[in-house]
């Protein structure tokens, strides 16, 4: 049985105290958390520190919506992998849509910021994914392989175990998404599937994590959780709730026992 991985990033959102709150609520229901299942939360920088104080010796893990390929210097408002590891993020979320639309990420810089996650021993968790435009033009496959190639250039097979992807059509994030059908979520982790085996042969090609993100709900996670190529799900709006984010890592549970 492959780990399923259940994660949020909370994007742009919460104060201290909300960040406090969600954490507490989650903290009890980690206990029940079957070693299958890999949590995880992504907070802002702001909470960082505080969310691995709350959640050490806790079995979940906790990221970063983003850093700097640089490891320290003039590079005013960024944040270095080195500063992440001190506030013990041991994740790092990189080439979000998000910031590829509105902060210039590019398929260059993710590729910067992996290999310099990875040298850190930060887990790079990439973001991958088309835009409606490129799904109504038929080449959504072409744009998130590109995307997934660049990522992973110059990465070693041993690095390689250590990257996480992350397929999130653009289409579906946010509340003016619609949510990809498991059929058309498996389709696509099935082609970055054998793009990994292409790369870096059957047993790290399997190995390698690749999480669905885009309007998961506590309606459809069941059914993505169910494909073969989807190994967990990354959430946003639904997990912003800790009662959204305790009910999925249930939903995984029950997987287990299926
Ligand atoms: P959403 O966000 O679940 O609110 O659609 C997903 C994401 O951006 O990762």
């Amino acid at each position: 049985m492959k780990t399923i991985w259940i994660g949020t990033s909370w994007k742009m959102n919460k104060n201290a105290a909300e960040a406090k709150q969600w954490l507490s609520l989650v903290i009890p229901a980690l206990k029940e958390c079957d070693a299958d299942i890999q949590a995880f939360v992504i907070p802002p920088f702001p909470y960082l520190a505080q969310a691995s104080e709350l959640l050490d010796n806790q079995p979940i893990k906790v990221g970063a919506q983003n850093m700097c390929w640089q490891d320290s210097g003039a590079f005013t408002g960024e944040v270095s992998p080195l500063m992440l590891k001190d506030c013990g993020a041991s994740i790092v979320e990189i080439g979000h849509s998000e910031r590829r639309a509105m902060f210039g990420e590019t398929d260059e810089t993710v590729n910067l910021k992996v290999r310099s996650a990875l040298k850190h021993g930060l887990t790079p968790l990439v973001c991958v994914g088309d835009s409606s435009q490129e799904k109504n033009w038929g080449v959504s496959i072409e744009s998130v392989v590109r995307q997934v190639k660049i990522a992973l250039h110059t990465i070693s097979h041993d690095e390689a175990t250590k990257v996480i992807i992350a397929y999130e059509p653009i289409w579906a994030i946010g509340e003016n998404g619609t949510p990809a059908t498991e059929q058309e979520a498996e389709s696509v982790h099935r082609v970055l599937r054998e793009v990994l085996i292409d790369k870096y042969g059957t047993d790290i090609g399997q190995e390698m994590t690749l999480l669905y993100g885009g309007s998961v709900n506590l309606d459809n996670a069941s059914g993505l959780l169910d494909q073969p190529n989807i190994d967990g799900v990354f959430v946003g709006r639904t997990a912003w709730n800790a009662a959204g984010y305790v009910e999925l890592l249930r939903i995984a549970h029950s997987k287990l026992w299926q």
